[in-house]
This record gives structure tokens, sequence and C-alpha cells, in this order.
């Protein structure tokens, strides 16, 4: 199945960066050392011309490209494949049993209690903290010389919407100690990640995890000061997500989240929102220095709505070539490159038996990468999102009763902030400077996203 049209473009176009992928199996201690590097190097080359890969690495597993079978393990059967514990093992020391990491009946009431925040009425309710932010981001820039690093920019101003969104400025836990502890946590947590999927026996030392210790530990005591202060402090609108999650309460038992629930849920959308949401925009804005065609095209669309003033909600509906690019590369770049789930049931995907206790490795980046979905599947083409795309071939953000619960929240910022930055901006690339994607957790560019920013 293909999914998108065919391009008319020389097969010798030039590609964007990709994660270079052996061609020949690594053999284990040297495949555990690459993936503590990048773990993405786990993928083999017939992961990006196959539907599914099998195998057997301490465990069973299976790596699903299949857009019918990831329909089957994130919709149809998601209680026969909950969220893998060894992954979310990096994630629980800092998260606990929160919104992102729970399941069964604690999961849903604490889904359903956050809803609410993100329902469409609210959603327009929070976008001007997006355009502040986006002005903010896009005001910073003015007198730069020389190249600027996108990616730390783009951190900081997902990162103050998060937060303000999250806890509003009065009470908020201070940004720069949040931000700080955050990044370096999930630096430094996310490397032993490969370690815990493989299920590596715990005596293999992860020196990384006793770094993180320290930091959640921080993390932990600005988030109770923060919920502290917002208990106390007097209600306004729209209503920050810990507030509503002070207020929520089960609509079976009517209880209400702990201390310690709130603050497992608030870190939670501090570190599901605040990064993945600033990866979209790097890799956007790389794409753009990449192909200035798209570039101008974004620009012109950008200007003809907004002139030189700072995206707002209304505009966002007329910004679609500007989504197209953010759509396009989250394509090439997810955030979220690789989800995982245990398999707790015996099923067939296709041709294969999955058994009880299988490991069911979801890689988003070579499902998108994928000869059998997608054509030309490296190149860089936001055209490719001009019409309708097949829903299980493109998978940025999940899919089923877990899909990212930031989703709507996400784009609207991502549309706001990059057609701002493009109207009053222009990013070149700059030579010998590219970005390394590495996936830490998240897809990162590592050496970052350094741009020459030219004022138009
Ligand atoms: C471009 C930005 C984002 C991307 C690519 C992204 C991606 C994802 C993905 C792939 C999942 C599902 C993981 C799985 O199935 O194992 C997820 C879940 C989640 N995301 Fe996002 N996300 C983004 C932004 C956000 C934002 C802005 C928020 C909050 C403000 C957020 C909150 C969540 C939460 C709470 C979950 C867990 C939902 C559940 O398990 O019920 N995300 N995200």
């Amino acid at each position: 199945m293909v999914s998108q049209k065919p391009h008319n473009v020389t097969a010798r176009e030039r590609l964007p960066v990709a994660v270079p992928i052996a061609s020949k199996p690594r053999g284990f201690v040297k495949g555990v050392m690459a993936m503590q590097r990048n773990a993405l190097f786990v993928l083999p080359r017939i992961a990006f011309t196959q539907p599914i890969v099998s195998g057997k690495v301490v465990r069973r597993f299976h790596m699903v490209m299949d857009p019918e079978s990831l329909k089957r393990v994130l919709k149809d059967k998601a209680a026969d494949y909950p969220k893998s514990e060894e992954s979310q093992a990096m994630l629980r020391p800092a998260l606990g049993n929160g919104l992102f990491l729970a399941e069964g009946a604690h999961w849903r009431w604490q889904r359903r209690a956050a809803m609410p925040v993100f329902a469409p009425r609210n959603l327009t309710a929070l976008t001007p903290v997006m355009t502040e932010a986006a002005e903010a981001a896009a005001g910073r820039l003015v007198g730069r010389r020389g190249p600027v690093d996108l990616y730390q920019e783009m951190l900081r101003t997902a990162f103050e919407v998060i937060a303000a969104v999250s806890m509003s400025a009065d009470t908020a836990i201070p940004r720069d100690i949040a931000h700080r502890a955050i990044d370096r946590y999930l630096a430094t947590a996310g490397r032993a990640s490969v370690l815990d999927i493989l299920q590596v026996p715990n005596v293999v030392p992860r020196p990384t995890r006793i770094l993180g210790a320290a930091l959640v530990a921080d993390l932990k005591r600005a988030a109770d000061r923060a919920i502290e202060a917002r208990r106390a402090a007097v209600r306004e609108e729209p209503k920050p997500l810990l507030d509503l999650l002070i207020e929520a309460s089960d609509p079976e038992t009517g209880r209400e989240m702990t201390n310690e629930e709130l603050r497992d849920n608030l870190l939670s959308f501090l570190v599901a929102g605040h990064e993945t949401t600033a990866l979209a925009l790097s890799w956007s804005l790389y794409l753009c220095a990449f192909d200035e065609s798209v570039q101008d095209r974004a620009r012109e669309e950008a200007r003809a709505v907004l002139g030189t003033r700072a995206a707002e909600a209304e505009d966002v509906p007329k910004l679609g070539y500007v989504r197209q690019i953010i759509e396009e590369a989250m394509r090439l770049y997810p955030p979220a490159a690789m989800v995982s789930r245990t398999a707790t049931a015996p099923d067939m995907l296709r041709d294969r038996e999955i058994r009880a206790g299988d490991l069911v490795l979801l890689p988003f980046y070579a499902l998108h990468r994928n000869t059998c979905v997608w054509d030309r599947p490296d190149a860089f083409d936001p055209d490719r999102f001009a019409g309708d795309v097949d829903r299980y071939a493109y998978l940025p953000f999940g899919a089923g009763p877990r899909v990212c619960l930031g989703m709507g929240f996400a784009m609207q910022e991502a549309v706001i902030v990059l057609a701002t930055l493009l109207a009053r901006y222009r990013f070149r690339a700059v030579p010998g400077k590219e970005p390394d994607p590495v996936m830490i957790l998240s897809l990162r560019p590592d050496g970052g996203v350094w741009l020459e920013v030219e004022p138009l």
C-alpha cells in the first residue's frame, strides 16, 4: 500500500539527514553499545522494507511497521497490548503512576480528569500563551549575529508554553530549575532504556540512573511546592492544568488525586509536552533551511495571513502549508520515534504468531520510512500531507485509547510558532553543521539545529 502520490523529482535528489542504519547485524555486545548511543540503531535495514521483523534477543520481539497490524495493537486489541513495563522503567522514577504510565482503571480516570484542558474551547482560551511565546521567540532572534541553535530556542519556547498552561505564572515551578532538571534527567535517564527493553539483568550497572536520582528529587520538591501554591491560590480562567487536576474526582468513587498523583501528572505533562513539541519545531526549521523553496512558499502563506504580527488562534486554519511542513517533519523525525508494548495474550499479526510475554516494538521512525508504505520515504515533501493519509501509516502521536492527549495542543502551538518565525526571518543552513538524529528517549537533533537567521 502506498499512501501518497508519487512525485516528479529526479532520483538523485538531495535527502535530509537520517539515522545511519548498519547493513549487517552488529552482534549482541556491539549492538547494546551502539544502542546506548542511539536507540534507533536497534533497527535492522529490513525494518525499512518489510512489514514485520521478528526475532529473539534475550526475549522474543516483533517490530511492527504494518499499518493494519499497528491498528490491531494500538486500537482493536489495545487491552491485550499494554505499555511494556521495561521500557517505562526509566520514566517511572520521575513520573510515578501518572497518566503517561498508568494502566487500567487508574489510567482511565486520570485521562478523563485531564481531558477538559485539551477540549477545543479551552484550547482556544489557552492560545494567547502560545502567541506570547511565539512573539518572545521571535524577539530573542532580533539582532543575533552568526548561527543560532534553534533547538535550544525551541526548547525554551515550548517550555514557556507548557509551564504557563500547567501552573500559571504566579505559582509556577521556577522555570529555570524545572527546565534544567527535566533536560538533564532526559539526557541521562533515557540512556538506560535499551538495557531495560532487552531485559538485561539489573546487575549490569546503569550509572546514569544514579545521577538521575538526585535530579528527580529536585524536580519532585519543586513540583510539590507548585501544588501547595496552587491549592492556596485564587482560581482564575482559563484554568491551568494543575487546577483542573486538583478539582477532578473519580466519577465512580468520588476520590480526588493525592498530592503524589498530582505531582506525577504535573511532571508527566511537563516531560511529555515540552521536548516533543520543541523537536517538531526544530526539525521543521531544519527542513525549511534544507529546502528553501519550501520555506519561501510557507513564508508567502504566513505573510499573507499575518503580515508580520504573531499568529493567533483564528489564523491557524489558514496556515495549511505551514501545518503540512510540521507534519512532514514529524514523519521524517517523529519525536516519539519508537514506543513498545508487551503482549499479554496470544495473537496473530499477519503471518506472525504472537505469544503472551512477547515484546512488541512500534518503531514509528521505520514505519514512516518504510518502502511498503511510502513513496521515496527519505525525501522531504510536505505535499504528501495535502490530501488524506492512511491513519495507521503515520503515527507521530500514536493512536487508539492511549493516543497523545496533547495532539491538538501541540499542533496548534507548532503552527503558531513556526508561522510567526517564518513571517519575520529567513533561515539558512550552515554548511558542515547538520544535526545528527539521535534517539535518547526522543529523537533529538544531536549537535543542535544551527541556522543563520536573517531578518526580512
Ligand atoms: C509534537 C509533540 C508531541 C508528540 C510527537 C507526542 C507524542 C506522543 C505519543 C506518541 C504518545 C503515545 C505513546 C504511546 O502510545 O506509548 C503520547 C502520549 C501522551 N502525550 Fe504526547 N506528544 C506531543 C505533545 C504532547 C503535549 C503538548 C502534551 C501535553 C500538554 C502531551 C501529553 C501526552 C500525554 C499525557 C500522553 C499519555 C496519554 C495516555 O497514555 O493516555 N503530549 N504523546
